[in-house]
């Protein structure tokens, strides 16, 4: 068996994979990447594209930042609609200077890609059967099978970062980990389309019909979603029939301008609150998808894999320039305090914009009170805004 020896070895070339890989090797720390799947197949998955500063500064400390800051698009605020109006929440304004950067998750993993390439460093695609051993010694390893062939790494650590339907976390016994787990009855049907975008800034709106997103990756491709019941296939949805729907959704002053087109891209997400504690079980650290999950509302998935990622980076920098071991015994803990209030945000914009199959007309009127109290308080839309942009690593 061909085997080579590492520091860090990292299961998944997704961006919470990747960039850990380019900031450790940045910082001298050997690593090696095992990703699954190829890199076609990587860049071809559609995700969100909403950037905390937080993230955006990473970005940038990992020397892929160039492409986000001139192709990105800094936004000060977004829309909530709801009773056929909009109103804005200008983040800006309420959390005294912050924004966040949309840039698509599709590029972003392009730059991480690119950056790796750059600088030599070693992702392995389709790699296969990929195994983690020994994890709670000081020797774990990885095997995997590439091009018919059994290889392994010996390395001091290992990170998991292999997303929600991954091997690392279903390699840690039960009885040493816990999930926490809340499925919702809907899914949200996403269009691409060579489109104009209706609005230079995000549009969330809550309609008795179901929740709709008005998105963009750039001037020319926008990117809209409508919430459909949970049984519901892309292919149930003509282009005519999403568009007609999304038109019954959204202000009357919106559909004015809502520039209509073929969609390039059509699937249905399923929507999903999940969390597996604690994140590291022997040597073998998770990160991102394989340990947390949130529905797509207030855009938190991509961003709270990049907390991660920070308290993961300095755990391990601590470790190897300083001998010093207190961030990676304290990472799960951090990490977690973070998640967890990324997960609150994230079902509580959930809650608050779509219908919901059981809502009582009690629960529907609730959920009127909370809309119309967030903009009558200054208070309650700084806290949002305070969520949005990113509460500080
Ligand atoms: N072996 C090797 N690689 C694997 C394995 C495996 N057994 N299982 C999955 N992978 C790879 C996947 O092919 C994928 O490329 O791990 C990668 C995980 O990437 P993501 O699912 O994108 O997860 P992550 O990198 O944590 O990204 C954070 O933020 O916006 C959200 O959910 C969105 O993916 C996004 C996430
Ligand atoms: C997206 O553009 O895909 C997107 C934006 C914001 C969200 C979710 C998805 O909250």
């Amino acid at each position: 068996m061909a085997a080579v020896k590492t520091q860090v070895g990292i299961i998944g070339g997704g961006p919470s994979g990747l960039l850990l890989s380019q900031l450790l090797h940045l910082n001298g720390i050997d690593n090696i990447v095992l990703e699954k799947h190829s890199r076609e197949y990587v860049l071809g998955r559609i995700r969100a594209g909403v950037l905390e500063h937080g993230f955006a500064k990473l970005m940038r400390e990992a020397d892929c930042g160039d492409r986000m800051d001139t192709e990105g698009e800094v936004h000060d605020g977004f829309f909530i609609a709801y009773n056929g109006k909009k109103n804005r929440v200008d983040l800006k304004g309420l959390t005294g200077g912050s924004s966040v950067v949309v840039y698509g998750q599709t590029e972003l993993t392009r730059d991480l890609y690119d950056a790796r390439a750059k600088l030599g460093g070693v992702v392995v695609h389709l790699a296969e059967d990929v195994q983690p051993h020994d994890i709670t010694s000081k020797t774990p390893y990885l095997t995997y099978v590439k091009d018919g062939k059994k290889c392994r790494v010996d390395c001091d650590f290992i990170i998991g970062a292999d997303g929600f339907h991954g091997i690392s976390r279903k390699s840690i016994p039960a009885d040493k980990i816990r999930l926490y787990e809340r499925s919702y009855p809907f899914g949200w049907l996403g269009v691409l389309s060579n489109t104009k975008p209706v609005s230079p800034e995000l549009i969330y709106a809550s309609h008795a019909r179901g929740f709709a997103l008005c998105s963009l990756r750039s001037q020319f491709l926008s990117r809209y979603y409508i919430q459909v019941p949970i049984e519901q296939n892309a292919s149930d949805w003509s282009d005519d029939a999403f568009w007609a729907e999304l038109k019954l959704r959204l202000p009357n002053d919106v559909v004015a301008h809502l520039e209509t087109g073929p969609s390039i891209e059509k699937s249905v997400a399923p929507l999903r609150s999940f969390v597996a504690e604690p994140m590291r079980y022997g040597n073998m650290f998770l990160a991102g998808d394989a340990a947390h999950i949130v529905p797509p509302t207030g855009a938190r998935g991509l961003n709270s894999a990049a907390s991660d990622i920070y308290y993961l980076y300095h755990a391990l920098m601590d470790h190897y320039r300083n001998g010093d071991d207190a961030g990676l015994r304290e990472y799960s803990q951090k990490a977690l305090a973070r998640v967890w209030k990324g997960q609150r945000f994230s079902w509580w914009m959930t809650t608050l914009l779509h219908r919901f199959p059981d809502n009582s007309v009690f629960d529907n009127r609730l959920q009127q009170t909370e809309l119309d109290y967030l903009f009558s308080s200054e208070k309650a839309l700084a806290a949002l805004a305070e969520n949005y942009v990113g509460l500080p690593f």
